[in-house]
């Protein structure tokens, strides 16, 4: 792989950072004076409809941002990731997860391995099994159905199933429901496991490596809670047998190492494979998803890869002019790298999509959180801004202040959907329509504002004015479709994906290992004998450390 190049050595750089020098934003005549200027920058892939004419960008911007992308050699990034190159350098990986939403049929051979044919035959398994519990035929040890599944997971195998099973809800067949167990805070275990029948129960342990020491802790926990459970009704005895017969009937498993899953004691054939081309925050399409397909049923969990796919397709087709995550991605690079921002928020107009920007953050915040680039060289400007979000309208009461008066530049992305899916009204109003009039009136305050003028026209008392001016131009992208779909739902998870790995490309980084997160593991299992009170352990601490654990240690009642 050739080393990467520095974007800040580029012409296109060069332009950009004069062109940012000299912009002085003003949408109100940017569209005064171009009336074509929403048609020309709203942009289409798939069912996802995405303007951009509410950003701080200029036709020279967009075209030096194109050619920045043209410098560095992204198309050449992209058919490479597509083709299954170890563009993981540091792990030494191929990143594939876009052949897990590769129709059948499709071939793609990777270090000597059919991949397409795999990732089918495994999801078959996820199918058959997911068909087993929906109709019934999947019994706990007594005999009665499953009722609830609980994921046991964390990261990547956490946060895609549980974003993906809110934001799919009304598709969740009646009588089964999902639950997510994913902190080692003791309470994550202890409320979702609260008024459950052990019987009716199952749990899916999700992790790729299966060595996290939080999924571990809490599927041992698990079991206790669950054999616990059934002795106590009396439904199993003491005999080893029966325990194990129970477990099988209660635990399936999803790993890249199922040999790891039988030393756990879970039966390999009640286990889900994948790869490790699958990167954890890229993996709610893999087997990993197995809690959701189990919720909204095979035919469902299709439509939601199909909606990947199809912008896959158009990410690896698409002329970068015209091209979403492409534009997206250079459009946060502009923001980040020339006009000083630091975070982006996401706000989702529906509520069903309340973790989506919790399912983000470690999407593009592990992927690009990086200070190297891929041939361990030092990055040579800012990378992986901060994201952030909550769904509208429930951040217009909170954060939307800061965004549209404080000091600080802030990208947003404004998500919604033209149909609602509980159409309620209240009396004469379409209670959707007044939702959606918050989401369009407030991209238009973010980027006309309120002037002086037109505040004092409103009666406004002079000295209070200036508190009430809106200064406008803060930018913002609009993403609609017709509905939050399974297929939609896919579409906007390949979206981001997509738009980080284009920005990870610009830097020259490796977007896809997380060396960040492992000190922090690493000494938390070294510290854990100091907690427990071994003094030795205590003794060799700094003294900040030592003198947390000793607070801990003397206030923790027996
Ligand atoms: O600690 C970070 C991380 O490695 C994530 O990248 C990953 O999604 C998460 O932990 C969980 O890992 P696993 O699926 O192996 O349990």
């Amino acid at each position: 792989m050739s080393a990467p190049v520095d974007p800040t050595r580029t012409e296109a750089w060069r332009t950009l950072s004069g062109l940012a020098e000299s912009l002085r934003p003003d949408l109100r005549a940017w569209f005064a004076d171009d009336p074509g200027r929403a048609e020309r920058l709203t942009f289409e892939a798939a069912e996802l409809r995405a303007d951009l004419s509410k950003n701080l960008i200029t036709d020279e911007v967009l075209a030096a941002l194109l050619a920045l992308a043209g410098e560095v050699g992204l198309t050449d990034r992209i058919a490479a990731m597509f083709a299954g190159e170890h563009i993981n350098v540091t792990e030494d990986r191929a990143v594939l997860h876009t052949a897990l939403r590769a129709p059948a049929g499709e071939r793609l051979e990777v270090d000597g391995h059919e991949v397409v044919e795999g990732v089918h035959a495994e999801l078959a398994k996820v199918y058959a099994f997911a068909e087993r519990v929906r109709s019934g035929a999947w019994t706990g040890v007594t005999g009665k159905p499953i009722s609830t599944v609980i994921n046991i997971g964390i990261g990547g195998s956490d946060l895609g199933p549980v974003m993906a099973y809110e934001a799919l809800k009304p598709y969740v067949q009646e009588g089964l429901e999902a639950r997510f167990i994913s902190n080692i805070d003791p309470t994550d275990l202890a409320t979702k496991t609260a008024g459950l029948d052990p019987e009716t129960t199952l749990f899916i342990v999700s992790s790729k490596t299966f060595g996290t020491l939080e999924t571990l802790t809490n599927a041992r926990l698990a079991r206790a809670w669950l054999l616990d459970g059934l002795r106590s009704a009396g439904a199993i005895t003491d005999d080893d047998d029966q325990a194990k017969t129970a477990v099988a009937k209660h635990f399936v498993a999803v790993s890249t190492a199922l040999d790891k899953v039988a030393a756990f004691g879970i039966d390999p054939a009640n286990a889900f494979g994948f790869w490790d081309w699958v990167g954890g925050r890229y993996s709610v399409d893999s087997a990993i998803g197995t809690s959701l397909a189990v919720a909204i049923g095979p035919e469902r969990f299709a439509e939601f890869l199909a909606g990947f796919r199809a912008v896959d397709d158009h990410f690896r087709t698409a002329e970068p002019a015209r091209n979403l995550p492409v534009l997206l991605g250079l459009l946060n690079v502009w923001y980040g790298n020339f006009l000083g921002a630091a975070t982006h928020a996401v706000l989702p107009y529906s509520q069903y999509l309340h973790r989506f920007p919790a399912y983000l953050q470690q999407l593009t915040m592990e992927s690009n959180g990086k200070g190297v680039r891929y041939d361990g060289s030092p990055v040579t400007t800012e990378t992986g801004e901060v994201f952030w979000g909550e769904p509208g309208t429930n951040g217009q009461h909170a954060f939307y202040q800061l965004i549209h008066q404080g000091t600080r530049l802030i990208p947003t992305d404004f998500i919604a959907f033209a149909n609602p899916a509980h159409p309620l009204r209240d009396g004469d109003t379409d209670v959707h329509e007044l939702f959606l009039a918050n989401f369009f009136a407030q991209t238009a305050a973010l980027a006309f504002g309120k002037t002086a003028d037109e505040v004092r026209d409103e009666g406004t008392p002079e000295p209070i004015v200036p508190a009430r001016v809106f200064s406008g131009n803060r930018p913002s992208t609009s993403i609609m479709a017709p509905a939050l779909t399974p297929a939609v739902l896919g579409q906007l998870i390949a979206l981001y994906e997509h738009l980080t790995f284009v920005q990870g490309a610009i830097w020259g980084i490796d977007s896809f290992d997380q060396w960040g997160v492992e000190l922090g593991k690493q000494l938390a299992l070294q510290l854990a004998p100091a907690v427990s009170g071994d003094e030795a352990a205590l003794a060799q601490q700094d003294s900040s450390t030592r003198s947390l654990i000793t607070y801990y240690r003397t206030h923790r009642t027996p």
